[in-house]
């Protein structure tokens, strides 16, 4: 099928890299020229396990490029993804201005355009957008009708970083929701290789279990959080409380590991966002609230545990791990930006580590201190803070006797401290 892809982040980079290699022939749109060139230089955009290797295969054999032109990227295609941001606003709604952009560009070319062609939404959108958002907009600009001279669908996404080439191909499952039989037919076809259960039902359905799914994920790890909180204080290992509950078939053992909280680019954003919506509709949604309210405090206990080991004020203390997870370089919304904060406001001075996320951290904090490697930051500070379970810092060995409040569990040292254990 011929795809073109509107917004070439970490959603369309990977889903226009993982259809190409399905067989389909795929342009990427993003209206940075520095992303664009990137890309048709075979060079990711960003950092994600095999998508160097599934990115070159693609460009190499024709199956992708990228352009900043929409006449082009949209007039060539039969079926359009919109993958652009959705970031939040300051009081947590969500802000639609790259949808409705993209939305008025594909609308213009689809004026000059007379085969049938589907808009599909993938970014995740409040419920509703697809049908009084997007399509409108499109109709407006196209002057053509949605559902009946052009596709109007959505298609939400699933990925996790870190592992989202992986989960592309083996998703849990792919939920459809359109407006007409002929952008479902081509939806259900695109995915008819991964041989995985396909959820059909309407866009708004669809755009409301994305949000559903995120919240639920959120909401299971600020509540072991607390329970690992709680567990501290009375002296037990919530490892060992959560593997047993896990054991528990209606509960499931995945999403129960305690820590520093959650981070990246949708949790906080989505759980905001639904909180607002449904503060509109008069609803009111204690439950996400107070998950998000935990998860705001919870990265501070690692400065809280560390104070009861040291006097912060003057000291060098090393952050380890700043993207919000492992192999990932994403830094978006990284409980590590709350811990380097606070130690700031404590008077430490941070140096800090990761290995791929620094360039995009530094973007953020620019004032703190980056070191090379671990071991440069850990030997050259008086006290370790570990905030991302990068598989380097497991080592023992790399802290001697310093002092190491772990977020993660991911090492287990002398002088040592975890956050729920
Ligand atoms: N990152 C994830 O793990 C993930 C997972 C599932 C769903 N999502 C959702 O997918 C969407 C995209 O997320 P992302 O992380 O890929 O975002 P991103 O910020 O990495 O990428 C968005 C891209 O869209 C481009 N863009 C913005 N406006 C544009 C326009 N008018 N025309 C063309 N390009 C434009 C930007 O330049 C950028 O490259 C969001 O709604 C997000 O919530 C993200």
């Amino acid at each position: 099928m011929k795809i073109s892809i509107v917004g070439s982040g970490y959603v369309g980079l990977v889903t226009g890299a993982c259809l190409a290699k399905l067989g389909n022939s795929v342009v990427l749109i993003d209206v940075i020229e520095e992303k664009i060139q990137r890309i048709n230089s075979r060079r990711p955009t960003v950092f994600e396990p095999g998508l160097d290797a599934v990115l070159s295969e693609a460009v190499g054999k024709g199956a992708l490029r990228a352009t900043a032109d929409f006449s082009d990227g949209i007039g060539t295609t039969e079926l359009t993804f919109i993958c652009v941001g959705t970031p939040s606003r300051d009081d947590g709604s969500q802000d639609l201005t790259q949808v409705a952009g993209a939305a008025e560009s594909i609308g213009s070319v689809l004026k000059e355009k007379s085969d049938y062609h589907s808009v599909v939404t993938k970014s995740t959108v409040v419920p509703g957008t697809t049908l009084k958002t997007v399509g409108p907009i499109v109709e407006r600009a196209s002057g053509k009708r949605a559902g009946v001279d052009f596709g109007l669908g959505m298609n939400p996404e699933f990925l996790k970083e870190g592992d989202a080439v992986n989960d592309f191909f083996r998703p849990d499952r792919v939920v459809i929701g359109a407006v007409d039989a002929k952008t479902r037919e081509r939806l259900s076809e695109l995915y008819s290789p991964l041989g995985v259960p396909v959820f059909h039902t309407d866009c708004t359905t669809a755009e409301m279990i994305k949000y559903s799914s995120n919240i639920f994920l959120a909401a299971r790890v600020a509540l072991v959080n607390e329970l690992g909180n709680v567990s501290k204080a009375l002296g037990i290992d919530v490892r060992e409380v959560a593997k047993a509950v896990g054991m528990d078939r209606r509960i499931g053992p995945l999403f129960l590991k305690a820590g520093a909280g959650f981070g990246g680019s949708c949790f906080r954003k989505d759980a905001s966002a639904l909180s607002r919506k449904a503060r509109e509709l008069g609803v009111s949604t204690p439950i996400i609230d107070s998950v998000l309210m935990q998860n705001d405090a919870q990265p501070l206990r690692l400065v809280e545990l560390l104070e009861g080991k040291l006097k912060i004020k003057g000291k060098r203390i090393a952050v380890l791990g700043l993207s919000f997870k492992p192999n990932s370089d994403d830094v978006r919304d990284a409980p590590s930006l709350k811990v380097v904060d606070a130690l700031a406001v404590r008077g430490a001075y941070v140096v800090a580590y990761d290995p791929v996320a620094s360039d995009n951290f530094r973007k953020l904090r620019p004032d703190i201190e980056y070191a090379k490697s671990a071991r440069s930051a850990v030997n050259s500070s008086d006290a370790v803070v570990i905030v991302t379970e990068w598989e380097e810092f497991s080592d023992p060995m790399l802290y001697g006797t310093k002092p190491v409040i772990d977020g993660r569990g991911i090492t287990k040292t002398e002088n040592y401290e975890g956050v729920c254990w």
